[in-house]
């Protein structure tokens, strides 16, 4: 792990001078109130609301119990603000689609599902904040499975042009400030709908929907698949999770060159240790501006 991370801090000490701040919950908050007096937020209606099934969600091992439970959401904490400074802060002026995040890993495996699922829930739990999660895993849908939406239209029905009004494909839920869009079927031509100007389109509306909300997206690993690069040049942050003692340090440095030009990239490192199964945890926080 720390020759990963030593290796990542050399690479980006360039860009370091250029970190993302990690503001406090309390200036971020105080940045965006203003934004908020003048657009009127209108809520959302669904066409179709789930209710969240925890016991699947924890049989999945996403949500956690105990003393990890308590660990992770401070984990997830530290992984929330400095995204939420970007996506509503100061900073985020300079960035496009300041508040559209993809959740990246090179490979499979690596805790992008586990991640985006806590994050998303750790962002609805914020008063002032929204967040919707896209699956953009197309080929796996695991986020969609994990709230029953297999067999929802999603992603791909409406780039592929089935389904005319994005709102038709999004889903309500029963959790304050969590909605979801699942992947959609599963088509062949996956990557070239992802690639194809209709989901510029897409990000861009999506990130436009509702103030103050984060449109976190899943994706697949970005040196196994084409879309997740391709996403890349379409969202305006990426959380890259490292698998700390799996993801081979050359790959985690292939990854973020095939990224976007212009995406903030922070990383996370996931010191989960699969090979005993029981002690997992998402291991500090490193945020910077990676600079190609
Ligand atoms: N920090 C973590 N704590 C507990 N379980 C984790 C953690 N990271 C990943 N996992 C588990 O490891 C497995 C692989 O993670 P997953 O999110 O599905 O990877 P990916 O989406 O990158 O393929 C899943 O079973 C997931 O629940
Ligand atoms: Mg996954």
């Amino acid at each position: 792990m720390s020759k990963i991370h030593t290796a990542l801090q050399k690479i980006t000490a360039a860009g370091e001078k250029k970190a993302a701040d990690s503001r406090t919950a309390a200036s971020v908050k105080s940045a965006i109130r203003s934004e908020k007096e003048h657009r009127q937020s209108t809520p959302l209606q669904y066409k179709q609301q789930i209710e969240v099934n925890v016991a699947l969600l924890a049989e999945n091992g996403i949500t956690v119990s105990g003393d990890h439970a308590r660990e992770l959401r401070d984990e997830m904490r530290r992984i929330k603000w400095p995204v939420l400074a970007n996506a509503f802060g100061d900073q985020s002026k300079e960035i496009e689609r300041s508040n559209v995040v993809m959740v990246a890993s090179a490979t499979s495996g690596e805790g992008k599902t586990f991640t985006a699922v806590n994050l998303a829930m750790s962002i609805a739990a914020e008063k002032d904040f929204d967040v919707l999660l896209v699956d953009g895993d197309i080929a796996k849908s695991h986020a969609s499975e994990l709230f029953g939406l297999t067999e929802y239209a999603g992603v791909t029905d409406y780039l592929s042009g089935e389904v005319p009004h994005i709102m038709d494909v999004i889903v309500g839920t029963d959790v304050p400030g969590l909605s979801l869009l699942p992947a959609g079927r599963a088509d062949e031509h996956a990557s070239e709908l992802i690639a194809s100007n209709r989901m510029s389109g897409l990000v861009t509306d999506l990130s436009e929907l509702v103030p103050n909300t984060v449109v976190l997206f899943d994706s697949s690993p970005i040196l196994q698949t084409n879309e997740s690069q391709v996403l890349s040049r379409n969202v305006g942050q990426v959380l890259l999770v490292v698998a700390a003692s799996k993801t081979p340090q050359p790959a985690v440095k292939e990854a973020v060159s095939l990224l976007g030009p212009d995406v903030i990239v922070n990383a996370i490192f996931n010191g989960m240790k699969s090979s005993f199964g029981k002690k997992y945890r998402l291991g500090g926080y490193y945020g910077y501006h990676y600079q190609h």
